[in-house]
């Protein structure tokens, strides 16, 4: 399996990822400074502008997020909300039973503006985050479903992914392979109705191999690069073990690891791809996001 070993020397958070309600994923991230949805939103923000700024009047933007967990790349991108409001959010609603928790998460959306007009529609492998990210109303739709295994789209799923025009995959590449990418870059964006894109924007971890990453969006036709001078932090590394462990890998690979995971923090690259023709203006619209990330 792709990343078979890497994952092995990872955290496994599984138990937090398919519990019922977000309670226990926001608090162990926040408690391990995970900030990597807050890094991508600019730039996921600044793909669907463009998007919206170049299909006027039309379709409006599907995001498709691979990973979404509870809903997250929706709420950061289509809801404008800081990693630290649902922390404290959640904080402020302990101990909610399910019902009540995904019905005081849709009365606290409701108050809020959506910054960016989105249909969002997520995928993740966990059921019950879906579940809740549905019934929270975070996200349009919801598809379970684990790719990595031989699960194909279902005829539905096909319609939906080929709707879509952007998609994004933050902090899941490692549990998410270019296997799972195939099956969705297959149909993904090719209504003929749609106009400018389809837009990618995903994040990788450097303990990670991107070439694959990369080769996949190259097979189904797009120019994909990993942007220059952009290096975004995703989390801190859980115990002593897991940064040993992390950090023999990056050496092992001969990444330099000094001003960066060195300090205790796991950084990600940040990928980006679309058709040929309109990969530049994509690029521009990137690296013109104002952000604390430049490498040089
Ligand atoms: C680190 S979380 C990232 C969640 C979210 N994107 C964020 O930024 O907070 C990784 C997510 O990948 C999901 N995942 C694991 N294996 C998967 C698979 N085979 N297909 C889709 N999602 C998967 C997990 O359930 C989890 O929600």
């Amino acid at each position: 399996m792709p990343y078979h070993s890497e994952n092995n020397i990872k955290a496994d958070f599984d138990a937090i990822y398919t519990a019922p309600t977000p309670y226990a994923y926001i608090k162990t991230m926040a408690m391990l400074g995970y900030q990597i949805g807050e890094q991508a939103k600019p730039f996921c923000n600044a793909a669907a502008e463009l998007l919206i700024k170049k299909n006027p009047g039309d379709h409006p933007v599907r995001m498709l997020d691979v990973g979404c967990s509870y809903g997250i790349g929706s709420a950061f991108v289509k809801f404008g909300l800081t990693f630290q409001e649902i922390v404290d959010f959640y904080a402020s609603h302990p101990n909610l039973n399910y019902s009540s928790c995904t019905t005081e998460t849709r009365r606290w959306l409701s108050k809020k503006h959506t910054v960016l007009d989105l249909v969002t529609i997520g995928l993740d492998n966990s059921k019950p985050a879906i579940r809740f990210a549905l019934d929270a109303g975070l996200i349009n739709v919801g598809i379970t479903r684990d790719f990595e295994k031989l699960d194909m789209s279902t005829s539905e799923e096909c319609e939906i992914f080929q709707k879509c025009n952007l998609l994004i995959c933050i902090g899941s590449i490692g549990y998410v392979t270019a296997l799972t990418l195939s099956k969705i870059l297959k149909h993904f964006g090719q209504d003929s109705k749609q106009g400018v894109g389809p837009f990618i924007v995903i994040t990788v971890l450097r303990m990670f191999d991107p070439i694959p990453i990369l080769q996949v969006f190259e097979q189904f036709g797009y120019h994909v690069e990993q942007v220059e001078n952009i290096r975004l932090p995703q989390r801190a590394f859980i115990d002593r073990k897991e940064k040993k462990k992390i950090l023999q890998l990056l050496r092992k690979k001969k990444i330099d690891t000094r001003y960066w995971e060195d300090k205790g923090i796991m950084y990600a690259d940040l990928l980006i791809a679309a058709p040929h023709d309109q990969f530049n203006e994509l690029l521009q619209k990137i690296v013109s996001v104002p952000h604390n990330n430049r490498m040089s």
